[in-house]
């Protein structure tokens, strides 16, 4: 029996977790966990993301505070609200929606936002961090993949782990997160000579490469993890739309010992680790 990772109802438990803790929280401590979201631009896709932070926030009890920028915003405009924020006592967790606008330099406004509030680790005091092996906060999206590939592998040491693709918000934290876990750990790209090797050979695979099931079924080890993060978009022959990810789903799910389905895999983890990022950087920065 294949086991397909229910991400929804991991997700479900770790938001139910969190607003539990929330309560707490406001009731012992006085404290509301704050997030505030700028989104510059009118990127559809960041748009829907952004309304749906919101929702997941106010849920569990977060108060949520939305900036939006028109795309014509300056540099200095950005870094003038990203201050206002860092010293604002209400707001606990700073994210920049990314892609910011192409005249505005995304590392300078990652750089700008105080890594107390950083809740997407991005700051280079939270990479550093992560890959120091020190506390800090972890980006989301892999943070949710490694609670997923716990879910059905209780010890991951000495595992073979692939991670196909090397995004500073996916790859990288993903690779360093299962290094950390004690896995033998290969960071694949779009260089890699003969990927289908390399996938042949992992017991986890991690798939994060934004093209719609370029991992094939034949590529993967038989009893392999495979977590799924891509999120693509194809026209079906009756021109309906369906979401798909980075992996052939149907034929890896005939070879694999477990999978994430999309949608329903990965996606859902990536707010409820935001919430949880949330709450942690609440509380680290109350001293609690
Ligand atoms: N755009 C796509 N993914 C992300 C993410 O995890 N955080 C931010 N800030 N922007 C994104």
């Amino acid at each position: 029996m294949v086991n397909i990772i229910d991400g929804s109802a991991v997700a479900g438990r770790l938001r139910e977790e969190m607003a539990a803790e929330i309560k707490v929280m406001k009731a012992q401590n006085g404290i509301a966990p704050g997030l505030a979201v700028i989104l510059v631009g009118e990127d559809p896709a960041s748009q829907v993301y952004v309304r749906n932070k919101e929702k997941a926030c106010e849920a569990v009890g977060i108060a949520s505070f939305e900036y939006r920028l028109p795309t014509s915003a300056t540099q200095a405009e950005l870094f003038d609200l990203v201050s206002r924020l860092n010293n604002d006592k209400l707001v606990h967790g700073i994210l920049v929606q990314l892609p910011l606008p192409s005249h505005i330099k995304e590392s300078e406004i990652i750089a700008a936002v105080d890594p107390v509030k950083d809740v997407d680790g991005f700051h280079p005091v939270n990479v550093g961090k992560l890959s120091s092996g020190l506390p800090g906060l972890v980006p989301c999206t892999p943070q949710g993949c490694m609670i997923l590939i716990k879910e059905v592998l209780s010890d991951l040491r000495g595992l073979r782990a692939l991670v196909v693709g090397r995004s500073n918000i996916v790859g990288k934290p993903m690779a360093q997160l299962l290094l950390q876990a004690d896995c033998t750990v290969t960071t694949a790209h779009s260089k890699t000579r003969d990927l289908p090797g390399e996938c042949l050979q992992a017991d986890i695979l991690v798939a994060a490469i934004g093209k719609p099931e370029f991992i094939k079924g034949d590529w993967i080890k038989p009893g392999a993890t495979v977590i799924d993060v891509g999120i693509n978009r194809l026209k079906t022959e009756d021109g309906k739309n369906k979401l798909v990810g980075d992996v052939d789903f149907a034929a890896a799910y005939e070879r694999a010992f477990a999978i994430t389905p999309v949608p329903g895999g990965v996606g859902p983890m990536t707010i409820a680790c935001l919430l949880r990022n949330t709450v942690q950087a609440a509380r680290n920065i109350n001293g609690l």
